[in-house]
């Protein structure tokens, strides 16, 4: 079983003594995470045991990334089966706190970083990624990680993080971990549990878009508005989908492209299936799918 840990000292101290304690230094790898693990979370997890002495896995859900009339409250929770989980694929510590250790106070601090931040996932979920930035940050300085581990499923927050420690020289070490799929294509997320069956088929037009664009972008149409077109029109003519948030495609630097696309840009998407928000990105490339 993992060693759980719920207080901020606790850990903290107990990472300390563990490092002092060995003959080398051992290494730390922090997967952050608000708990209800999937197989994505367990990639993260996968590849920070095949780097690190020690692997770390916190469960917060996270109430300051969530704007008002989103789905805190519902958001699903289930510490049983993630510590099931978890002692499964050899996880040394999991860290889930109470809000109590988190936010003693409501902090004053907001980190924001430019061009990334406010437009699109934060534009439409104000204060979210402030949110984001801060309860990283945070673990990051109780656990104080060598690697911590992030999907590329959630792209705009990886670039977020990434910029965040470049600008703040934190010295951590930010490992990348492609999107995990079903079978079928969906992006795994906890939230598809809110997800009907009929409204899951619907969810796969995101992924079947994603194809869609892709092949026109292969033939050589490297049009923004045309490839962004494709997906709007596709995803739309699906039923339960009540709104499309924003189609847009970005290069590695965040920067978002209104013109020619090319290899290595990512096509970023939220939808609306039903009363479920998803999100999902495609990388854009020359090779078979
Ligand atoms: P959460 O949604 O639980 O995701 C935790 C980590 O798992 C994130 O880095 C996310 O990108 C990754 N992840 C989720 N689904 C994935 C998938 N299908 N394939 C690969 N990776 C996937 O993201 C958060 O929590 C929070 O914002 C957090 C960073 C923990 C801060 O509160």
């Amino acid at each position: 079983m993992p060693t759980l840990f719920r207080k901020v000292k606790d850990v903290r101290n107990y990472i300390r003594n563990l490092r002092h304690s060995a003959e080398n230094n051992y290494s730390v790898g922090l997967v952050p995470t608000m708990g209800y693990l999937h197989e994505g979370h367990m990639e993260l997890v996968r590849k920070s045991k095949l780097q690190n002495d020690i692997t770390v896995v916190s469960i917060y859900v996270n109430p300051l990334q969530f704007g008002k009339g989103e789905d805190y409250e519902r958001y699903p929770r289930d510490l049983e089966r993630d510590l099931a989980m978890c002692e499964e694929a050899g996880v040394d510590i999991v860290f889930a706190p109470t809000d109590e250790e988190i936010y003693p106070q409501k902090p004053k601090v907001e980190i924001n970083v430019e061009g990334i931040s406010n437009v699109l996932e934060g534009a439409f979920r104000t204060g979210h990624f402030s949110g984001v930035a801060l309860i990283v940050l945070k673990l990051f300085n109780i656990v104080q990680p060598d690697r911590a581990y992030f999907g590329e499923k959630d792209f705009q927050q990886l670039k977020l993080i990434e910029r965040l420690v470049r600008d703040l020289s934190y010295p951590v070490e930010i490992v990348p971990v492609p999107t995990v799929r079903d079978k079928d294509g969906l992006a795994l997320s906890s939230r598809n549990t809110y997800l009907k069956e009929n409204e899951r088929e619907s969810a796969l037009s995101i992924y079947r878009s994603f194809l869609i664009a892709q092949k026109l972008f292969k033939v050589g149409n490297t049009k923004a508005e045309d490839l962004k077109e494709a997906i709007k029109d596709y995803i739309s003519r699906h039923p339960h989908v009540k709104k499309i948030d924003y189609v847009e495609i970005v290069d590695e630097e965040f920067n978002i492209k209104s013109d020619e696309v090319s290899e290595g840009d990512r096509i970023l998407v939220a939808v609306w299936i039903g009363d479920t928000r998803l999100i999902d990105n495609w990388r854009l490339s020359y090779e078979e799918v």
